[in-house]
């Protein structure tokens, strides 16, 4: 492809609902402790999106936030990509609902399913349009209200997720900053270890699927952990190779947040200190296709990206998929 124009990132912003949960409540639901969920995941509380709330009014806070930051108006936008894996209803997608809250009437818009890895993937497809041309400015948002698909009588699963929104702007950027290079891909034969059995067509969800509990997340964590900790380290350095860099140049990580060991093994494995890596799992637990936008924009609030870094996303999740980006920030 003939690169017309860079991709990078003009403004971020995201939003998490007021409602948090600590372990400490988490306790009197399940069999689980403070203690362990803290020593096993990182995890200290969450937040949780009251009914009446839905993904697509969390996508329009963090939408707005990153449009003002981005200095753009909403009629500016060419394209919205909204990442979830919970949205509003199956059509019309979640990003229709955005594209109309915010007042986007020129934007192409669709949801991406790619779980965890959700919105790498989207931000590495709204690369792709705005590299091509045929995009000048795309909003890519990750949310979800995991909280709704939670079985909290399954302490396996119940302490890890919550909810929340996270969004960037991609627009152009001069030569040599923006995407870099990019990694993503998928193995479908790991379906098995992370899905929702009633979400869709194959099993409906009926009273006999609520009452055997098939409307929630299903998950084999040891299965999940044994990819996560090979894949998370191994697609950040694909794309690093991809952008002519090694691990050496990474100047800040943000990883996918689902588990603090995760995140640190994949540091270790690009032999990163903590301290270029960006950790917010104590406050949101896992957000899903959420986490990495979050985690970004609190990090470009609290100044810890500066022109010339180089900023790496890495994300791992159901389906199983991956996908790793490089940016030169600008
Ligand atoms: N509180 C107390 N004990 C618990 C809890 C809990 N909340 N959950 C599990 N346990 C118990 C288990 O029952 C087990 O007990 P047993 O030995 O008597 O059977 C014991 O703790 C150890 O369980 P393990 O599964 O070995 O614990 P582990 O250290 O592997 O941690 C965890 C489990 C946190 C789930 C880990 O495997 C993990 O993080 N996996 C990856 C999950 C992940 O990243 N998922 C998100 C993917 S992204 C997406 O697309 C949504």
């Amino acid at each position: 492809m003939i690169v017309k124009a860079n991709a990078g990132v003009l403004g971020t912003g995201h939003y998490v609902p007021e409602r948090v949960v600590t372990n400490a409540d988490l306790e009197k639901m399940v069999d689980t402790s403070d203690e362990w969920i803290q020593e096993r995941t990182g995890i200290r509380e969450r937040h949780f999106a009251p009914d009446g709330v839905n993904t697509s009014d969390m996508c329009t806070i963090a939408a707005k936030q990153a449009l003002d930051m981005a200095g753009l108006s909403p009629e500016e936008l060419d394209m919205i990509i909204v990442c979830t894996l919970t949205p509003d209803m199956t059509i019309p997608s979640t990003a229709c609902i955005v594209q109309k809250n915010i007042g986007a009437k020129n934007a192409a818009v669709f949801d991406l399913y790619a779980a965890c890895s959700g919105f790498a993937y989207g931000a590495i497809t709204a690369t792709q349009y705005i590299q091509s041309g045929m995009c000048k400015n795309v909003l890519v948002i990750g949310a979800e209200i995991l909280s709704r698909y939670m079985d909290f009588t399954d302490r396996n699963t119940c302490v890890l997720f919550g909810d929340g929104a996270g969004a960037a702007v991609f627009g152009q950027v001069p030569e040599g900053y923006g995407v870099l290079g990019a990694d993503m891909g998928a193995d479908g034969n790991g379906g098995k270890y992370l899905n929702i059995p009633s979400s869709g067509v194959a099993i409906l969800p009926t009273d006999e699927a609520r009452a055997k509990h098939l409307t929630y997340i299903k998950m084999d964590g040891k299965e999940v952990y044994k990819f996560a900790v090979k894949v998370m380290g191994r697609t950040a350095e694909k794309a690093l190779t991809r952008a002519g860099l090694s691990h050496e140049d990474i100047d800040l990580l943000i990883p996918h947040q689902a588990n603090i060991r995760i995140i640190q093994s994949a540091a270790k494995r690009l032999h990163l200190p903590m301290d270029k890596v960006f950790v917010n799992i104590h406050k949101y637990a896992n957000t899903s296709g959420a986490s990495i936008p979050i985690a970004m924009d609190e990090a470009n609030r609290q100044g810890r990206m500066k022109r010339d870094d180089i900023v790496v996303l890495a994300g791992f999740g159901a389906g199983l998929t991956w996908a790793g980006l490089v940016m030169k920030w600008y």
